[in-house]
């Protein structure tokens, strides 16, 4: 990818986190990148911070027409996404006894049907220039269970089976799906880990994102930009396809 032409990448959840920094790579590599996500000043934020051109496009992902919205601007401003990081995502902790249906669906909407929606949306335009490349940023529980993650790790599971599915379905076309699985990254996402820790267990800010960090073997948080490092490895490697590489410094063998 980085050898080749500028390419279109869309990239949800751009504006923070893991979506930021691969946003941040793919722009220091030459490419135009369209950042999605909610709030608009944090999406203006984020593109500011890019050296290259971006388009950045506010949307709610869990709302039913926000792919066609998304893609369909995408084509108006500059054409077919031809990169698509499916990064948008948020957890949510609760016994599974104590799971009501509406964080159940919360959590499978913008987790999984959000992801699923993107795919489809923007695989037509990939097969028909026979090259594409999307990435999935799926998590750790995509492949194992913890506890009071029920939701979370089911919607999680879910999108590392559409990813192993759209794979299959496009392999040889020159399009590629693959996933990244992370451990705790040092994101917002993980602060607010943090203070649900501290609000939880009396613990200070401290102890508690030691004791995430201490989650992965190499005692630390993963950075966002190693995230953002295998993103890219996929993206440019056409012999991964339906893949979902975990990034957690050992934790999880698979
Ligand atoms: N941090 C971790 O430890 C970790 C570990 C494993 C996997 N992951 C996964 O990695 C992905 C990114 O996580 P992160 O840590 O970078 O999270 P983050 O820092 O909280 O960023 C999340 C991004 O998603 C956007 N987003 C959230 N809800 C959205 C919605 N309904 N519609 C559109 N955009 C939405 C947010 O922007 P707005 O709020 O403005 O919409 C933001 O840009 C998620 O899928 C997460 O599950 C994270």
């Amino acid at each position: 990818m980085s050898a080749g032409p500028s390419r279109i990448c869309v990239v949800t959840g751009g504006s923070k986190g893991i979506g930021a920094a691969v946003a941040a790579d793919l722009s220091t590599a030459g490419h135009r990148v369209v950042l999605a996500a909610r709030d608009p000043d944090a999406l203006a934020s984020a593109a500011r911070a890019l050296p290259g051109p971006s388009l950045t496009v506010p949307v709610d992902l869990t709302a039913p027409d926000a792919a066609e919205t998304l893609f369909g601007r995408v084509e108006a401003e500059w054409g077919p996404a031809e990169v698509l990081v499916a990064a948008a995502g948020a957890g949510a902790s609760a016994r599974l006894t104590e799971t009501g249906d509406e964080l159940w669906e919360q959590q499978l909407a913008l987790n999984l049907t959000a992801p699923f929606r993107c795919v489809r949306r923007a695989l037509p335009s990939m097969l028909g220039a026979r090259w594409g490349r999307i990435v999935v940023v799926t998590s750790v529980a995509a492949k194992v269970g913890a506890p009071y993650v029920a939701a979370y790790t089911a919607a999680k599971h879910g999108a590392l089976g559409l990813v192993r599915a759209a794979a299959a379905e496009v392999a040889g076309t020159g399009v590629t799906v693959n996933a990244v699985c992370p451990g705790y990254v040092d994101t917002p996402m993980t602060d607010a880990t943090v203070a649900a820790i501290v609000a939880r267990t009396g613990r200070d800010e401290a102890q508690a994102r030691a004791a995430l960090a201490r989650m992965q073997p190499i005692g630390r948080l993963i950075r966002p930009e190693e995230v953002a490092a295998v993103v890219r490895l996929l993206l440019e490697q056409e012999a991964l396809n339906g893949q979902g590489l975990t990034v957690d410094g050992g934790g999880v063998q698979s």
